[in-house]
């Protein structure tokens, strides 16, 4: 791997525990302005600061994050279809690489659909995009299992979905956590990141499938709505870093997240 790539990988995965904390807000590229993502930039503000990288799309990077962000983008560049359209896989590449290189991100991000109508034209789009990642020394993000393809969120199915991702060339991928995780990590030769769903019942439960990712051997998470639609944003994604980063028990990782609830955020510097 060259300089270029490794040195943009590393400013993802923090060297300190090889793990990251991305947060994720490029939900509205399909599904348009989320409940609590209305205004990208008021959601992002406050939490910015606790994130390792943020994940969206060219036009909120540019409408809504300031050029002087020192937090590392993974810009998604894969798009064409919304949750109006009745089939989430007909995407195609949006952003090219020579974007992603002028906006000076360190990763790009397309989903792939395995076993959809157009699992053919994501996982070549996806080949000829590492392609491209090569020569620019860009990371690429696989996305796995997004829409419909959730429902298929076994380790069976997540297992070949980011094995062929990895196949095709992918540094990294971007799953969801299931029974069995750890098949789908030992079946994936690159650093696998969960992302968080729907939001859950709890803040506690989050906490609980980072805890059990990070156990069973993911490298990290890439989380939206479980931590900006908690009525506790800032407490939330600090708690997470706790599990991600110092390996804390959901046990510890609550009083975190119920002391920072009580009491002011301290400077970022100070945080984990
Ligand atoms: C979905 O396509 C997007 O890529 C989201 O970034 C991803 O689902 C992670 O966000 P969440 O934790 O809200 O699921």
């Amino acid at each position: 791997m060259d300089w270029g790539m490794r040195n943009r990988m590393a400013r993802m995965f923090k060297p300190r525990s090889g793990r990251t904390v991305m947060l994720a807000v490029d939900h509205g590229y399909f599904m348009g302005p989320t409940r609590r993502l209305e205004n990208v930039g008021t959601t992002l503000t406050p939490v910015l600061p606790y994130a390792d990288a943020i994940a969206l799309t060219r036009g909120i990077l540019r409408s809504s994050v300031p050029p002087t962000v020192e937090v590392p983008v993974v810009l998604r560049v894969s798009g064409g279809v919304t949750v109006l359209h009745e089939d989430l896989s007909d995407e195609a590449i949006t952003t090219p690489m020579e974007e992603a290189l002028r906006l000076n991100v360190c990763a790009v991000a397309m989903s792939v659909f395995v076993g959809a109508p157009h699992e053919h034209e994501t996982l070549t789009a996806l080949g000829n995009l590492v392609s491209e990642g090569e020569s620019a020394g860009m990371p690429v993000m696989a996305i796995t299992a997004v829409g419909k393809e959730l429902e298929k969120r076994d380790a069976r199915y997540l297992s070949l979905a980011c094995r062929v991702a990895a196949e095709l060339g992918a540094h990294l991928v971007k799953t969801y956590y299931c029974e069995g995780f750890s098949k789908v990590v030992e079946g994936c030769p690159v650093p696998l990141v969960v992302a968080g769903g729907p939001r859950l019942d709890s803040d506690r439960a989050a906490l609980q499938l980072c805890f059990d990712a990070i156990q069973e051997g993911a490298a990290g998470i890439d989380m939206g709505r479980n931590i900006w639609q908690s009525d506790h944003p800032v407490a939330m994604i600090r708690a997470l870093r706790a599990i991600v980063h110092e390996r804390a028990t959901v046990r510890e990782a609550l009083d975190l997240l119920e002391t920072t609830k009580a009491a002011p955020a301290p400077s970022p510097a100070a945080t984990a």
